[in-house]
């Protein structure tokens, strides 16, 4: 008998964290979009059964323009994937913002460009994203940072930047000048192809660095970013794995209903 593997929950893991738990299943997982950054890691945690894939591969070995976004997120909902907390460094664009802190953001702005957005190619879909994260993901990642202590940072505006490079000191002052607070390179599109698949999605920010134009005599660099992001990861896999288990069993926030009344051109998985 073939046992089909599934999960309830998954989390993308960011820049260095390539594992949730140890002595998971390893599934290989084909889209029609192509492989995903990785194999999944199916385990249980928090009663529930969850799904984790790294991001940028184990080993980071794919950078942010270059990821398969639409296998990652069609690969997690065809394991039965309906909740995703997604884990990820980024840059300040405020100064009370510092090294470490864990900012549950609100809203993002795609300055991203020539990345495939999209499942729907062909007919009429066109889904509300007025506020791109899940209502209730947010709470249970709130709720589990003051569970375990872990000081957060309630909202906040994510503007996605194309990268691999890092701003400009002129850029990175005007999106502060915009009223944003983080910097990253990878929370679009996939947080939209998460909605685009009615699923739950969550961003937890983990500020690695100040951006350029927030301390004028320093720069980014990626050592910088990798070496905080190391540092702090034990932190952010507890507070993703205790969030796990505030969310909720049963989705009654608006993510589940994002597709009613509209005709896909294909069934999701
Ligand atoms: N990820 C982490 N820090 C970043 C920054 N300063 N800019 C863009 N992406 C980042």
């Amino acid at each position: 008998m073939t046992i089909t593997p599934t999960a309830e929950l998954a989390v993308i893991g960011g820049s260095g964290f390539y594992e949730l738990l140890a002595d998971a299943e390893r599934v290989t997982v084909d889209t029609p979009y192509g492989a995903p950054s990785d194999a999944i890691t199916l385990s249980p945690a928090g009663g529930r059964r969850v799904a984790f894939l790294p991001r940028h591969g184990r080993g980071h070995a794919v950078p942010p323009h270059r990821i398969n976004y639409r296998a990652n997120l069609w690969a997690l909902r065809a394991l039965g994937v309906r909740q995703i907390l997604a884990p990820c460094a980024v840059g300040s664009l405020r100064p009370e913002l510092g090294h470490g802190t864990v900012v549950v953001p609100d809203q993002l702005v795609d300055r991203t460009s020539g990345r495939a957005q999209t499942f729907y190619e062909q007919g009429a879909v066109h889904i509300s994203f007025a506020d791109p994260y899940c209502v209730h993901g947010r709470r249970a990642v709130l709720a589990a940072a003051a569970a375990t202590g872990t000081e957060a940072t309630d909202g906040g505006t994510m503007v996605v930047v194309q990268g691999p490079r890092f701003s400009t000191r002129a850029e990175s002052q005007w999106y502060a000048a915009a009223g944003w607070s983080l910097v990253n390179m990878t929370g679009h599109p996939e947080a939209v192809l998460a909605r685009e698949l009615a699923l739950c999605y969550t961003a937890v920010a983990l500020v690695t660095d100040l951006d350029a134009g927030i301390d004028a005599r320093r720069s980014v660099s990626q050592e910088e970013v990798f070496g905080v992001f190391a540092q702090n990861t034990e932190r952010l896999r507890g507070l993703v794995l205790e969030a796990l288990g505030r969310l909720p069993r049963e989705r009654s926030c608006a993510c589940p209903g994002t597709l009613a009344d509209m005709t896909l051109p294909f069934p999701l998985p």
